[in-house]
């Protein structure tokens, strides 16, 4: 039975995926600071799978802690999500969001070289394309970041390209991620925002569960069907099978690949509250506001490669997405409710 590493595990993509790789029989060992999460979204993966995970408190920027991971267990593979995610935080933050998500990967690179662990899935994100050229995106298009948050990520991809050309026994899977939503059909895990959520579907939850007055749509003048922005929307539970199907390319030698994790198609604004309102059987009011500096009209990938070269292919609609997202919301309207709320350390 291998046994994977998963940092950020406790997270909102890194919980979920926790279940596909249990579900798999891998064995899961976590790493988390709990600096976005807490330890309960753990026992609810175990409570969904029957199965056990190890868990360790650790911040994946303090290396001598995390080597003990390393030395305590013979690991496979590493799943890295830990990371600080929200751009507006970003701009606010550059320093904290540099050296959290850069310190902790390379923290992570290092060790898997002293200990000799091949395999690594990193959480990148369909922001490295910037503004795309055209729509659908693929992974060939030119690579460009407008904010602190998405410069981590390109850096990073950056150095494990620099990384794998010298190291070719290593294989890295560089995973973009589109616009996850959703949650685990149980309702038992699901997205858990700090404070008032940036996001669209965690927003449109909250007005629908009554916890903020209406929806404020950021423009209806894009250049778009309904002229509301459009996003390449995809189930957290696919995303999460994405994971494994990279885990398992990883295992053939593959050395670095990239790959795009969306459904390849758009949505706009209107149509996620449209399948909302169906969700949950009633109106969610919204106004139209200003367009939000730094969006974008369209983005939405080609999945082509991954599914020629993983086997991957989304499997849920946005229907089944706002299904979940409201059956989360529903039945946890708190969340986990005992989050720390510190950003780092
Ligand atoms: P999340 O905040 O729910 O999960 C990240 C987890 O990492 C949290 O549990 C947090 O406590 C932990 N963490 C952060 N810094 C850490 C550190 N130094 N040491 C140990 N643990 C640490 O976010 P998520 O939505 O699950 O995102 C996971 C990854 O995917 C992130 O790297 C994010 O940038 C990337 N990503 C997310 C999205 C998205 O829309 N959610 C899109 C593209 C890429
Ligand atoms: C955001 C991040 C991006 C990240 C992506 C996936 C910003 C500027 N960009 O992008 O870096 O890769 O999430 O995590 O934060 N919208 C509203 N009202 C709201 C919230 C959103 O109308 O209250 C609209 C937006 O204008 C956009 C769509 O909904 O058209 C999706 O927004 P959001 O969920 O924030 O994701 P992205 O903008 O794609």
């Amino acid at each position: 039975m291998k046994t994977i590493l998963v940092t950020g595990g406790a997270g909102y993509i890194g919980s979920h995926t926790c279940v596909e790789l249990l579900n798999e029989n891998y064995n899961v060992i976590v790493v988390d600071n709990l600096c976005n999460s807490c330890e309960e979204s753990l026992k609810r993966v175990e409570r969904i799978t029957g199965k056990n995970i190890k868990f360790y408190k650790i911040d994946c920027c303090k290396k001598r802690l995390l080597e003990k991971v390393f030395v305590e267990n013979k690991i496979d593979a590493i799943i890295h999500f830990a990371g600080l995610k929200a751009v507006g935080e970003s701009v606010k933050m550059p320093l904290e969001y540099y050296q959290n998500n850069l310190i902790s990967t390379l923290n992570i690179i290092d060790l898997m070289r002293k200990h000799d662990v091949k395999s690594l899935v990193f959480s990148s994100s369909a922001t490295v394309y910037g503004d795309p050229k055209s729509v659908p995106i693929y992974e060939d298009f030119d690579l460009k970041v407008t904010n602190p948050y998405g410069r981590t990520k390109l850096m990073l991809e950056d150095v494990l390209r620099d990384f794998a050309n010298v190291n070719k026994d290593f294989n890295i899977a560089l995973l973009r991620y589109f616009n996850p939503i959703g949650a685990h059909p149980s309702g038992l895990i699901g997205e858990d925002p700090n404070g008032i959520p940036n996001n669209l579907m965690p927003y449109i939850t909250q007005v629908a569960i009554g916890k903020r007055e209406f929806l404020g749509i950021f423009g209806n003048d894009y250049n778009t069907p309904d002229g509301t922005g459009v996003r390449d929307y995809v189930h957290v539970c696919d995303l999460a099978r994405g994971h494994v199907l990279a885990l398992k390319k990883l295992f053939t030698n593959s050395g670095l690949v990239t790959y795009n994790l969306g459904t390849g198609k758009g949505s706009s604004v209107l149509d996620v509250l449209k399948g909302m309102e169906k969700a949950c059987g009633f109106e969610i009011k919204y106004k139209i506001l200003e367009r939000r500096p730094g969006d974008i009209a369209q983005c939405y990938a080609s999945c082509d490669k991954a599914y020629k070269e993983l086997g991957f292919k989304a499997q849920y609609s946005l229907e089944d997405m706002c299904r979940d997202s409201w059956n989360w919301q529903k039945n946890n309207p708190n969340g986990y409710k005992t989050k720390n709320k510190i950003l780092v350390k």
